[in-house]
Order: structure tokens, then C-alpha cells, then sequence
């Protein structure tokens, strides 16, 4: 089977990694891929919102199946013309993939079916945000109504930090059109569930737990993820199944009740509140870099999971005992401007597995390309084997503008 993974980052190196692994599978190209990815993988150039390349590319090549990593691939519409011209691809629609693109509509479909979620209300009117905002109670939490690569979130600890976070969204539309949501700020530690949807069936994988902010203790700005990993200790089996139950097999039915089927990954952001598992967020898409710690531990073949789940047939995912644990490498001033092109060194002295994020190879040498550049990660019996061998991978790594959070996992350790 020939394969076509869309996507330039850590995960969708995860994803070709684990398409790699599958007996079924004798060619992957990935467009437009990374360094990391050309070892596994033909990259070819398409970007990853040129959706009519894409599906020429398809064509031409007589892909069998196509896998979307990006949210920016699904929101241009790409699984809507490869359905049209009847191009075989996993991934959710664009009108599905609203449960991430848009907040506000993510909330609508959690009241419609009952899922467990902080009370809101959204605003594209900065006076009408703040009076609200002043009514309430602090820290209160406020989120851009869009995509914003998941900068577009502010826990608000003070009336300030509320009104600049509104100022920056709703006056200087920093991120676009303005629109926000403002929702009940809740506590408890938060995990990520990703699971395996087409139409109302769900295909649970394990847990993952991410961090969010860019530097140690949760202290600075929110990221796209500094690091992650799994399984996650302090989230039972009944917990999970609670989350199954009652977030994403709703939410899953619910979609299909409303003329809206989701097929691709469901990913629940999810809180564990002395209420329960409540929903932070849906991703429409695996999260980087949670899908790094969590394909490495999965046995089963990924390519006949995705296959069985077109067909909405059974199929039972084995998984691996083994902790995985990886830390982020990014560029400094991340999530912030950075600069790019820094050499980087000594990643062929590295044992574990190590996946790009944002790299490219110019001159037989390797740079820096993104904000976030590599996730190293250590596998082993425990979090704290896990945790020891992706130290030891880190230390090799020579590279002087990158930084990483030295306490990831630290909750579970
Ligand atoms: P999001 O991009 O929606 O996942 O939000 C990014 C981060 O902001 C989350 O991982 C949480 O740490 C925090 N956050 C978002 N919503 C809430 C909330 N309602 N209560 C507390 N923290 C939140
Ligand atoms: N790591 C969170 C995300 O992929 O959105």
C-alpha cells in the first residue's frame, strides 16, 4: 500500500514512523515533510494547504491512503476534495473539523449533547467582554475564536491581564477577525485523549498528559507543547473510561445526529475537576507532541487501524507496557519571533528515538526551521526510565539556540 502523509512536524513524523512499522505498507511520501521524515519517507513539496496539488499528487501516484496531520490541511478543505474525487484519505471534513477551528462551535455541540465542559460566553464586542469579564470571577480564561496555533488562549490571573488579552483579540485583531470566547476558569490536571473516530464509532488510544506553557513550573506563555508523556499515572482506568463515555462517544454520536460526521482523530483536551473529566478543548487532528509519546507504544498496525476504521469494523489496538517520555526542543524566543538556521549537532550519537519538528537539511548539514525543532524522547518500563534515557539522548544534543523545560513529566515522576 502506498501512503501520502500530509504535514511537517514532529507528529507527522510520529505518524510515518508508525505507518513505517506496518507489513502493508511499501511506500510513504510525505508533503512537505522534514529532515527526520526523508529518512523514512520520499518528502515531497506541496504545502500542506495546496489541496489540489495534494490530490493530484494523489492521483498520479495512485496513493491508497492519505493521513492529514495539520489542522491548516483540514480547515482548507483537503479530506472535502479528496472525498470528491474519490481519493481514499483519513481525516475529518472541514465542517467537522469546526470542533477545533472554531470554539464557540465546540461549545455549541458540548451543550446540544450534555458533555461536561466550563459554562461560557462569547463576544465579538470588546465593551460587552469586558463588563462580562468584571461581572465574574477571576482568574477567568479567554480564547481567540480561530485557529492560533494554540497561542490564542490567556489564563487570566487579574482583571489586567483579562482586558489586554480582550484589547489584543477584539481591538487589534492580532490573530484576524475578532471574536472570543470566555469561559469559567477550572482546576485539576489535565491529560489528552485522543481517539480514533469514524462516524460513531471510537477507537480509544492510551493517554498522554502535554505541557503547556513554555518554561518550567507552568510558568510563561502557552505553546503548541514543550514535551510530553505516557501513559499517565494519575489517570485511572474507571477515569478514562468515564472520559470515553461521557465526552467523546457523545460527542462522536452527536456529530453524526447532526448531519455533521467526524472522521479522523478526535482529540479531547480534557481536565480532571473534582467533578470529573471535563472537555478544555477538541483538537480534529493528532497533537503534537502527544501523538510522539503515544504511536511508539502502540504494537498494533496503525495502517489497518486507520483501514478498519473507514469500514467502521471492530478492531482491538494492542499497546506496548513501556512508558515513553519526550522533551521539546525549541528555538529561543518561542513561542514568541525566533530566529532560524542554527546548525545543530550530535544527533547521530543520539540512541533513542529523536522526531523533527521543525528542521531542514541544507549543505549536508542540519538547521533549525520552526519555533519547535526537535522532541527527544526515552522509552522504557517506567516514566522514570523513560525519563532518564531521553536526559541522556538530551545531553548529546548540540545546538545553541535551542531551549527546553527541564521538569517535563515531573507531575507523574
Ligand atoms: P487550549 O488551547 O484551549 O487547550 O488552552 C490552553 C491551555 O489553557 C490549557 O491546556 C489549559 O492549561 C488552559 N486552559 C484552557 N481553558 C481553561 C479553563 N477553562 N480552565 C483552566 N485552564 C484552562
Ligand atoms: N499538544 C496540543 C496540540 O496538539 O494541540
Amino acid at each position: 500500500m502506498k501512503t501520502l502523509v500530509i504535514g511537517s512536524g514532529g507528529r507527522e513524523h510520529a505518524i510515518v514512523e508508525a505507518l513505517s512499522r506496518s507489513p502493508q505498507v511499501t511506500k510513504i511520501y510525505c508533503a512537505p515533510g522534514n529532515a527526520g521524515i526523508a529518512k523514512l519517507a520520499e518528502c515531497v513539496n506541496i504545502g500542506v494547504t495546496d489541496i489540489d496539488a495534494l490530490a493530484d499528487f494523489a492521483e498520479k501516484e495512485g496513493i491508497d491512503l492519505t493521513v492529514v496531520g495539520p489542522e491548516a490541511a483540514l480547515a482548507a478543505g483537503v479530506v472535502n476534495l479528496f472525498n470528491e474525487r474519490g481519493l481514499k484519505i483519513f481525516g475529518p471534513t472541514k465542517e467537522a473539523a469546526r470542533i477545533e477551528s472554531s470554539k464557540e462551535y465546540a461549545k455549541q455541540v458540548m451543550e446540544r449533547f450534555e458533555v461536561p465542559t466550563a459554562g461560557y460566553r462569547a463576544f465579538d464586542n470588546y465593551e460587552e467582554a469586558i463588563a462580562y469579564v468584571k461581572a465574574g470571577k477571576i482568574p477567568t480564561v479567554i480564547k481567540y475564536d480561530g485557529l492560533a496555533a494554540g497561542k490564542g488562549v490567556v489564563v487570566a490571573m487579574s482583571l489586567e491581564e483579562a482586558d489586554a488579552a480582550l484589547r489584543d483579540m477584539l481591538l487589534d485583531s492580532s490573530f484576524g477577525k475578532g471574536r472570543v470566547v470566555i469561559e469559567d476558569f477550572l482546576e485539576g490536571p489535565e491529560f489528552s485523549f485522543m481517539c480514533v473516530v469514524s462516524g460513531d464509532k471510537v477507537y480509544p488510544l492510551e493517554l498522554a498528559q502535554d505541557h503547556k506553557r513554555a518554561y518550567d513550573g507552568d510558568k510563561g506563555p502557552n505553546t503548541g507543547g514543550m514535551g510530553a508523556y505516557s501513559p499517565v499515572p494519575f489517570i485511572g482506568d474507571d477515569i478514562k473510561k468515564r472520559a470515553l463515555e461521557e465526552i467523546m462517544k457523545p460527542v462522536a454520536e452527536g456529530l453524526v445526529k447532526e448531519g455533521n460526521p467526524f472522521t479522523g482523530i478526535l482529540y479531547g483536551g480534557l481536565i480532571l475537576t473534582e467533578d470529573g473529566p471535563k472537555v478544555i478543548e477538541f483538537n480534529a487532528r493528532f497533537g503534537d507532541p502527544e501523538t510522539e509519546v503515544v504511536l511508539p507504544r502502540m504494537k498494533s498496525d496503525l495502517y489497518a487501524l486507520f483501514e478498519a476504521a473507514l469500514k467502521g469494523e471492530e478492531f482491538d489496538i494492542e499497546w506496548d507496557k513501556d512508558a515513553v517520555l519526550g522533551v521539546v526542543l525549541a528555538s529561543k524566543g518561542y513561542p514568541g519571533s525566533y530566529a532560524k538556521g542554527a546548525e545543530i549537532n550530535g544527533l547521530d550519537d543520539v540512541e533513542t528515538s529523536v522526531y523533527h519538528m521543525g528542521t531542514t537539511a541544507k549543505d549536508g548539514k542540519l538547521l533549525t526551521a520552526g519555533g519547535r525543532v526537535l522532541m527527544v524522547t526515552g522509552k522504557g518500563a517506567t516514566l522514570e526510565d523513560a525519563h532518564a534515557e531521553a536526559m541522556k539522548s538530551l545531553a548529546k544534543i548540540e545546538c545553541a539556540s535551542l531551549f527546553h523545560r527541564s521538569d517535563i513529566g515531573k507531575a507523574a515522576l
